[in-house]
């Protein structure tokens, strides 16, 4: 197989990434793409650096052996390490955070920005951070939540349980300022964004994995490395395959092979 048509590996605690390869399916039609989803270690958002580092560790070494040509880090908690993940592969490797404080530079408004993201992405202050080092002033306000990733992978029809750690994380932004731009700081979030907008009509939801995938996409412009095969999505769970197929169904995602993979 041509260099060309390497895959696109893309990597999350669960099934929060399938976000973003809704958005390289819609961005990249012709891409292939190779998936890995963690859910038996998920939620990565509760655990030390240490055990988020280790976890990852084994499943960029697993991506590594399937001809991908860039990384996608699908997962905030995952990027908010990114300095640590860089050695770990000679593949190119992009983070979901840059391009989250580029979508939220060109959004913003004098309010500032909130954000809503796992609390191990909190903590590490990691969109803080970046924003500054992108020399923006804009104020962000953040707010770390628990059990919102946790209660969208569990799929559970439990509305009520679902609207509650929604309200929990946005109403304790809302009261530390009247922000109108919210940064989905967790691939799962965008997930339940129907739900969060009825709560919520009033705030503009931003999903970073838009400007992420347009970064991707000028990086394989620029190396002429863009695909031109038939494209296939592999997408690799650790957790049980009958959990992960509402989700693709859900975000309308094609062409795909749903495999169990223990790492
Ligand atoms: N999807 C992950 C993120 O973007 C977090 C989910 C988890 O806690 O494992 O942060």
């Amino acid at each position: 197989m041509g260099y060309n048509n390497y895959s696109i590996g893309v990597l999350d605690s669960g099934v929060g990434g399938l976000t973003v390869v809704k958005e390289i399916q819609r961005q990249l039609p012709k891409e292939n793409i190779v998936y890995f989803g963690d859910s038996l270690n998920m939620p990565y958002g509760n655990k030390d650096v240490g055990e988020i580092i280790s976890l990852t560790k084994k499943i960029i070494s697993f991506i590594d052996t399937q001809n991908v040509k860039v990384i996608l880090i699908a997962c905030n908690t995952i990027s908010s390490q990114i300095e640590n993940l860089i050695p770990l592969t000679d593949t190119p490797i992009f983070d979901i955070i840059y391009p989250g404080c580029l979508a939220a530079i060109e959004n913003q408004s004098e309010d500032g920005i909130g954000l809503i993201a796992t609390e191990a992405t909190v903590k590490a202050n990691i969109y803080g951070k970046t924003l500054k080092s992108l020399k923006s002033e804009i104020p962000l306000y953040s707010q770390g939540s628990h059990d919102l990733a946790r209660i969208i992978e569990k799929n559970n029809t439990n509305k009520e349980q679902l609207e509650l750690a929604i309200k929990e994380a946005i109403d304790s932004l809302l009261v530390k300022a009247p922000i109108k731009n919210l940064l989905l700081g967790c691939t799962h979030y965008p997930i339940v964004q129907s739900e969060i907008k009825k709560l919520y009509p009033q705030l503009k939801l931003i999903d970073p994995a838009v400007k992420l995938v347009e970064i991707v996409k000028s990086y394989l412009e620029k190396h002429q490395i863009l695909s031109n095969t038939r494209a296939q999505l592999k997408i690799y769970t650790s957790g049980e395959m009958d959990s992960f197929l509402p989700f693709i169904d859900v975000l309308g995602i094609k062409n795909y092979t749903l495999i169990k993979q223990v790492l």
